[in-house]
């Protein structure tokens, strides 16, 4: 139910919906396919990809272009204590429709993974307007701070410190891979805002994103509605040993870091493969100190990224990594400290909005594939407050967090259309209390 100028209601049947109307607005697919081009030029890599890790200069660029068109396009535009950035659109009253996503990037990045789905809220909101449409609610987009948390750990920090789950100072105090704090580097880039955290919960939040798996493509769907985000555990593993000549030290007598990491690496495929299902092991990181050919290490550091949908699953996958930790630094005669940089639980969207989403695909004509996401998310967050769900269109053979990424124009055009009809039809819903509101995760 939507008011003013051009009177357009949601999709689903509602009083006061006008389909044919509703189809009638349509987002303008060459803007969008513009503005993703322009964004990926801001801190470009070979293969035509980005590299804006989380508050650096490239990072800044990016945000000073995002204010830019939400200025343009006469949004409010509010900056918090993190850095995330929304443009709303001041209309109707009550909570807004959210969307967003972010537009950090792993240093491999490709072009979609964040920037369509703020690109795609923005490109929601030009249509609207451009259409005379005056939503009943506000409606806005944001740009949350570190999503990827290639930086700063843990990862959708900006998200996780909205919706209250981490402290402001326990934010900017966290330390970059290369040093600086998340404080000082906010500041340093001009984006420390005073809009304080955490933020007013939405009314209900839907985000857009490439799948960046291969379960879409693989099986020939166009969309896919999102149930939920698997659960996600990260650890820094520290192994300190005995440096020494390469040549001269007997294998008997060494305590060397860099097989304990190989050996981790290995236990950690062997023990997903073991697993099988959803669970999903990665080191992508290892550090080796000094790291010369001729010299025995004095340590190692690697980074542990573990997965599961099952809670349960993941928190055995957990004490398995424990117990092998434990055994190896015996065998082997070294001193292993580990800290968690991550520990989020699988979460479920709301159902309501997962329909949502259904309805908007199969209200176009495409048939819907329901699945998890194997990425975190913002929405993951945003669900602890409102209800939420995301939206995915493929990611071709599904490589993500690499310059190859790759979506057709014509999904990601077809991806933002449904954006638009879902966010209609949450302006349209009233929502009562869910158990999808309440605070089930947790950082530990
Ligand atoms: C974020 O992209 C993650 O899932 O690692
Ligand atoms: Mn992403
Ligand atoms: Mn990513």
């Amino acid at each position: 139910m939507l008011e003013g100028s051009s009177v357009i209601g949601g999709r689903n049947g509602k009083a006061g919906d006008d389909n044919d109307l509703n189809r009638d607005v349509r987002v303008d697919g060459r803007r969008l396919l513009d503005r993703l081009e322009e964004l990926a030029g801001i801190g470009p890599i070979d293969g035509g990809g980005s590299c804006r890790l989380a508050l650096t200069d490239d990072d800044r660029l990016g945000r000073d272009l995002l204010v830019t068109w939400m200025k343009d396009l006469g949004l409010t535009v509010t900056i918090d204590v993190v850095g995330n950035i929304t443009g709303t659109w001041e209309v109707g009253a009550g909570a807004p429709v959210m969307t967003g996503s972010h537009i950090d990037t792993v240093r491999t990045g490709g072009r979609y993974d964040g920037n369509l789905g703020v690109l795609a809220g923005l490109e929601v909101i030009e249509s609207l307007m451009a259409a005379g449409v005056r939503p009943r609610r506000p409606i806005a987009v944001t740009v949350f701070s570190n999503e990827e948390g290639a930086r700063f750990q843990p990862d959708m920090l900006g998200s996780l410190v909205y919706v209250g789950g981490l402290g402001v100072e326990q934010a900017l105090s966290t330390l970059a891979i290369d040093g600086p704090s998340y404080g000082d580097e906010l500041g340093r880039i001009g984006y420390a805002g005073t809009v304080p955290c955490p933020g007013p919960a939405p009314h209900a939040f839907v985000e857009l994103h490439i799948e960046q798996g291969p379960v879409l493509e693989r099986e020939g769907f166009r969309f896919g509605a999102v149930t939920g985000v698997q659960g996600i555990s990260w650890q820094e593993v520290t192994i300190e040993g005995q440096s020494n000549h390469a040549g001269t030290t007997p294998m008997s007598m060494r305590r060397d870091p860099a097989l304990v990491a190989a050996r981790l690496t290995v236990f950690l495929r062997e023990l997903a493969e073991r697993m099988g299902g959803d669970q999903v092991c990665t080191v992508g990181r290892i550090e080796v100190v000094p790291n010369l050919i001729n010299v025995v290490p004095r340590s190692a550091t690697l980074t542990l990224d573990v997965r599961n949908t099952d809670e349960k699953l993941l928190k055995a996958a957990e004490a398995e990594i424990d117990g092998f930790i434990e055994q190896i630094a015996a065998d082997e005669n070294v001193t292993i400290s580990r800290r968690q940089l991550a520990r989020f639980e699988p979460v479920e969207f709301d159902p309501r909005v997962v329909d949502s989403v259904e309805r908007a695909i199969t209200g176009r004509g495409h048939s819907v594939r329901r699945l998890p996401s194997g990425a975190g998310h913002d929405a993951q967050m945003l669900a602890r407050v409102c209800p939420t769900a995301m939206i995915f269109t493929p990611s071709h053979l599904g490589i993500s967090h690499n310059p190859a990424e790759h979506t057709d124009d014509a999904d990601l055009v077809e991806g933002t259309q449904l954006l638009l009809d879902v966010m209609l039809d949450l302006l349209d819903t009233e929502f009562t209390p869910s158990s999808a509101e309440s605070p089930t995760r947790s950082l530990t």
